[in-house]
């Protein structure tokens, strides 16, 4: 069924952060095959690291807002998420840094940080749906919902995401 849902842009978004993060966690379950596994694992990143934190950046400017505007800031679920983004912005540099220090850090620290990076990443979208656009949907009115997913689609336009 073609989606004319509200939150379409929101759902790409988490489609193709899906399928960085099952590419991440597939190389690095089985990372034989690359001659260098750093560089394979340097270009998942130069492909996910972008992509998420423009995302984080749209949610931070558009949805979040919404949602406290919402609750008038008494959830504590937005303190919550905005704590994830941080720590995910933070896995992110942490990967960078480990994959140039090629001659202290071990394979088995990069790829733990991995890990943790993935399994963040899919515990905080799966909330996020579950919280965010299901509260927001059943509260605002259509033409609400509609100028909030134009705004998150131009929201961090500027391209300035930061550094991978
Ligand atoms: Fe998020
Ligand atoms: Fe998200």
């Amino acid at each position: 069924m073609e989606c004319g849902c509200w939150d379409l842009k929101i759902r790409e978004d988490h489609r193709l952060l899906d399928s960085q993060r099952d590419a991440l966690r597939g190389f690095l379950k089985d990372p034989t095959g690359p001659k260098d596994r750093r560089v394979h694992l340097s270009k998942i990143l130069d492909s996910l690291g972008p992509s998420l934190r423009l995302h984080l950046q749209r949610e931070e400017e558009t949805l979040f807002p919404a949602f406290d505007r919402l609750l008038g800031g008494s959830s504590g679920t937005i303190p919550l998420l905005r704590m994830e983004h941080d720590h995910l912005r933070d896995l992110l540099d942490r990967l960078g840094r480990l994959l140039e220090d090629r001659e202290n850090t071990s394979w088995e620290t990069i790829a733990e940080t991995g890990d943790v990076l993935a399994k963040l990443l899919e515990d905080h979208e799966e909330k996020e749906s579950r919280f965010i656009t299901d509260t927001l949907e059943h509260s605002l009115k259509p033409d609400e919902l509609t100028r909030l997913a134009r705004q998150f689609q131009h929201a961090a336009s500027c391209g300035c995401q930061g550094e991978t």
